[in-house]
């Protein structure tokens, strides 16, 4: 079985990681042309220590006799963004809806192991944790865009509703707030009350990040959230998700490893349902421990 190597619960994140990449790494660093340093070595946040979000111990799933993932251990630090990497198949996906207990839709899945939220330190997958509970906590956004067919305003509100809220004010300001920080906010402005479906595709994708945003999840899923969109909202949804790290914790399955190396802080590297590796990203794209890794990243499979 390959070994792991995972950061432990509090995770420090060195101030200056995004150094470049070493001379001995020149096949990586001609394969990942992209800057790593999206943090500066002054950015306060850099030098600040996270806690960990949620802490993942020795978590199997199933679907039916499918093993799909195998003992994963990993630490998801507060505030930051995660990226989930590896071939198509080895489980990315799966992963991120434990999270949300999706698998509870289907008949035949099976969970083992934990995923600690913290502070509260509950169990995400055990039975006493209603699925309901878990997806009020935890946000997901999807590959393809999916509003509801309703207004902005209306898409943007719904989790609110849902969740009792009724004071007209409150919800204005709450929902102007998600659109400001999905980056939205100076597009729809004078148009709330227009359909979402009259959107374009990555406004309608900052729209789903919106609404993801408004109910303030505990950790926001993305799984290959810009897969469907033009280069053009893809790097704007990206720079995004690069900012999102000030409001929420964020775990983000991409198949792009110029879009993990540009908007991620930690990457795991999965394959054939186990976690390969798992490090701060510019160690994982200039220095992999693991030969599978490197193969991944340089394009030698996947
Ligand atoms: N609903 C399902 N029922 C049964 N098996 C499934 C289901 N979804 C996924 N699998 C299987 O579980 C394994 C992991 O699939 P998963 O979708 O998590 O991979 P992935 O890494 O997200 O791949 P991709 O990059 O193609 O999206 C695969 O072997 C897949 O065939
Ligand atoms: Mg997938």
């Amino acid at each position: 079985m390959l070994e792991a190597s995972h950061p432990t619960a509090a995770v420090t994140i060195p101030p200056g990681t995004d150094a470049a990449p070493p001379p001995e790494n020149r096949v990586l660093k001609k394969r990942i042309a992209v800057p790593l340093a999206r943090r500066s070595p002054d950015d306060k946040q850099a030098s600040t220590p996270t806690q960990a979000k949620a802490t993942v111990h020795n978590l199997d799933f199933w679907y039916g006799k499918k093993h799909a993932l195998k003992n994963l251990n990993l630490t998801v630090a507060e505030r930051r963004v995660t990226a989930l990497i590896g071939p198509s198949g080895c489980g990315k996906s799966t992963f991120l809806r434990c999270f949300n207990r999706m698998h509870d839709l289907q008949i035949g899945t099976r969970y083992q192991g934990r995923i600690m939220l913290q502070p509260d330190n509950v169990n995400l997958v055990s039975r006493d944790m209603q699925p309901i509970e878990a997806r009020m906590r935890i946000g997901m956004v999807f590959q393809r865009p999916n509003p509801f067919p309703k207004s902005i305003f209306d898409n943007v509100a719904y989790g609110l509703r849902l969740r009792g809220m009724r004071k007209h004010s409150e919800i204005e300001e709450s929902v102007e707030h998600a659109l400001r920080s999905a980056a939205l906010w100076e597009e729809t402005k004078d148009r709330l009350q227009e359909s979402a479906l009259a959107l374009s595709g990555g406004q309608m994708q900052r729209l789903c990040i919106a609404r993801g945003l408004v109910t303030k999840p505990e950790i926001l899923l993305f799984d290959e959230p810009t897969s469907a969109l033009d280069p053009l909202a893809t790097a704007k949804v990206e720079e995004l998700i690069s900012t999102l790290r000030d409001e929420v914790t964020v775990l983000i399955v991409t198949h792009n490893m110029q879009q993990a190396a540009r908007v991620s802080d930690y990457t795991a590297f999965m394959f054939l349902g186990e976690l390969v590796e798992f490090g701060d990203t510019s160690q994982i794209f200039t220095n992999p421990q693991q030969k599978a890794t490197e193969d991944y990243i340089t394009g030698r499979y996947g």
